[in-house]
């Protein structure tokens, strides 16, 4: 349903892991070596993932994400009991060509096509989310690729989504920003952004302050909330 407080937004900027790129697709396409472990290990690799970001903004202390994206990933391996180098390059390398969700290339081309800028706002190395919206071959659909890796800290800082309105030259009140991740959805909201959730996975609500202004199941409802 079409929301009017969404009537004159100008960007749709969108976070990238589980929101326009399928995170679990690594672990999925190395099923035939992660067996039984392939979705336990997934987790647990987001999990550490997304902490080891936060701990590392609270010491003060930046990292590439393709650096903890592979400290995670030795700590999932060892959780469940993995010692393989070889899977270890694979699962790396297949971040690197994550599946986007079905409905991302046909949102983005409504957005484009209505006038909208779109652009990625990411926690990800630029080189890494060039390389995933290429292969996911969603390059073309997007105005920019914004990383943390230009304010060296990661998200919820303000800093990040300041970036946003910074480079798009878009005020926070007319941008529309899209996470499936809750607690980003709570920092885009608490920054001044029209927040919407995209509840992929039918997750509780987070109880963080600032909550976002919408809540969806898959971006398909996205081009109706803005009244496209
Ligand atoms: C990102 C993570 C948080 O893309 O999903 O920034």
């Amino acid at each position: 349903m079409p929301d009017s407080r969404f009537d004159d937004v100008q960007a749709c900027v969108f976070d990238a892991y589980g929101t326009l790129f399928d995170i679990h697709s690594p672990a999925e396409q190395a099923r035939d070596k992660l067996d039984d472990k392939t979705r336990e290990l997934s987790v647990i690799w987001r999990e550490r993932q997304l902490q080891y970001t936060w701990l590392h903004s609270l010491m003060g202390r930046h990292a590439d994400f393709w650096e903890i994206t592979g400290n995670a990933l030795d700590y999932a391996m060892k959780r469940v009991g993995l010692t393989d180098p070889a899977l270890r390059s694979r699962l790396m390398e297949l971040y690197l060509q994550l599946s986007s969700f079905p409905e991302v290339a046909d949102t983005l081309t409504r957005l484009k096509e209505s006038g909208k800028k779109t652009a990625i706002l990411s926690n990800g190395d630029v080189s890494m989310l060039i390389s995933a919206a290429k292969s996911a071959g969603i390059y073309g659909l997007l105005d920019e690729i914004l990383s943390v890796q230009s304010v060296g800290i990661f998200k919820p800082h303000p800093s990040v989504y300041q970036l946003a309105t910074d480079r798009l030259k878009v005020p926070a009140s007319q941008i529309a920003f899209q996470s499936s991740n809750a607690w980003d959805a709570h920092g885009a909201a608490s920054f001044g952004f029209l927040s919407v959730w995209v509840n992929r996975g039918g997750q509780l609500p987070e109880h963080l302050p600032a909550g976002p202004q919408a809540e969806i199941t898959t971006l398909t409802e996205l081009p109706e909330l803005l009244g496209l």
